[in-house]
């Protein structure tokens, strides 16, 4: 039940409530679906240090976001925990009144040095991605030969640690559909909650076309197969997965059908890209940028003034739109760098 009032709405009276902010355009991995290798190789510029918003100015937005009505926050990239003194940021957030979720998304490789200090500083969750169990076909996802182990173990580690932790997977038709059932039974088993994620056509680089979407329909009639599934009643208004159980026991399973079951009509998040851009869209081809802003002596109350009536004027609603013409030549902006 939702008890506080947000103060602004969008067109189609949407309230602002979530933030994403990524803190780095940079990763370790090269997934074919986000970062694929022939882009972002050896001559790909990144953002400069002074490029990146420092932890401050991510702070002073985020009070600002959690002002007009944010109330959970999520860190992205790229890869966040490439980004150094994540801990400290993180411990900065958890004194912003208002702010009662604050969550990472990252491919788990460095969870096992970092998941314990994270739930100290005060994160509370971890989404980890991770789409295949199979040495050589993730290995081929990820783009830079890293097998399954090191995410186990981070997977593992965040679970030692107290952290919340779901997994994320991404299914690409004919790379990794083969992986559906060996993951759904390995982390069933686990009593980890998995999520199979549409291939979506984030970005320009990806090569995407609808015949490799393997359909939320397609993935749950084959799960079904394997354990009879019930769904589970929606959490909180504007959450992205649609959730089911496996029926008799308390594990739950997600699919996230962006491509065939938008969920525009709930979207509450907005995004801070690792340069300090505002989006109101994961799918947005400009933003307005609040570095500029904050860099230009822009104070607190300017910068609620800038979101708010950015928040106010939005009317992004594009997976309830998307057609294969938008889906192809739409300049979106790539998924590293507005963070997922
Ligand atoms: P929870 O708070 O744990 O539910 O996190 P989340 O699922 O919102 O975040 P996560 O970073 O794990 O994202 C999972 C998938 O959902 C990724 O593929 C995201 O790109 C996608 N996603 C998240 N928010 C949106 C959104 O607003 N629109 C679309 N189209 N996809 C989204
Ligand atoms: N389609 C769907 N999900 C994607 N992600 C990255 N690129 C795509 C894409 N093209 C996922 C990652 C991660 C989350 C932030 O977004 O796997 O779990
Ligand atoms: Fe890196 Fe995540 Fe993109 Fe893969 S999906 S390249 S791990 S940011
Ligand atoms: Fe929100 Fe845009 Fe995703 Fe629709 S496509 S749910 S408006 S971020």
């Amino acid at each position: 039940m939702e008890t506080k009032q947000s103060v602004v709405v969008d067109q189609w009276n949407r309230p602002l409530r979530d933030l994403r902010i990524s803190v780095t355009d940079q990763c370790n991995f090269r997934c074919v679906y986000c970062m694929p290798a022939e882009i972002f190789g050896p001559n790909f510029r990144f953002l400069r240090e002074d490029e990146l918003l420092t932890i401050e100015e991510m702070a002073l937005l985020a009070e600002s976001f959690a002002e007009l009505g944010v109330e959970k926050i999520r860190i992205t990239g790229g890869e966040p925990l490439l980004r150094r003194d994540l801990d400290v940021f993180i411990e900065r957030l958890t004194r912003i009144p208002g702010i009662r979720d604050i969550g990472l998304t990252t491919n788990g490789i460095h969870l096992v040095k970092w998941a314990k200090r994270l739930k100290e500083a005060g994160l509370k969750r971890v989404n980890v991605s991770l789409d295949a169990l199979d040495d050589e076909v993730f290995k081929k996802m990820n783009g830079v030969g890293v097998g399954v182990k090191p995410v186990l173990k981070g997977i593992e580690a965040a679970v030692e640690a107290g952290l919340g932790v779901k997994v994320n997977m991404v299914v690409k038709k004919g790379m990794n559909d083969s992986q559906i059932i060996p993951m759904a039974s390995y982390f069933k088993e686990r009593g980890i909650t998995l999520r199979f994620i549409e291939f979506m056509d984030v970005g320009t680089t990806n090569g995407w076309d609808f015949s490799y979407v393997v359909t939320k329909k397609e993935m749950y009639e084959l799960l079904q197969q394997m354990h009879p599934l019930e769904p589970v009643e929606k959490a909180y208004f504007g959450e992205v997965a649609s959730r089911y159980r496996y029926v008799g026991t308390n594990v739950e399973v997600g699919f996230i059908a962006s491509v065939t079951e938008s969920f525009c009509r709930s979207c509450t998040r907005a995004r801070i890209s690792a340069d300090g851009t505002l989006y109101t869209c994961l799918f947005a081809t400009s933003g307005v940028s609040l570095k500029e802003k904050l860099r230009s002596g822009a104070d607190k109350e300017e910068i609620k003034h800038v979101i708010a009536s950015t928040w106010h004027l939005r009317t992004d609603r594009y997976s309830d739109e998307r057609t294969e013409q938008t889906a192809k030549t739409r300049k979106k902006i790539e998924m590293s760098y507005i963070g997922g």
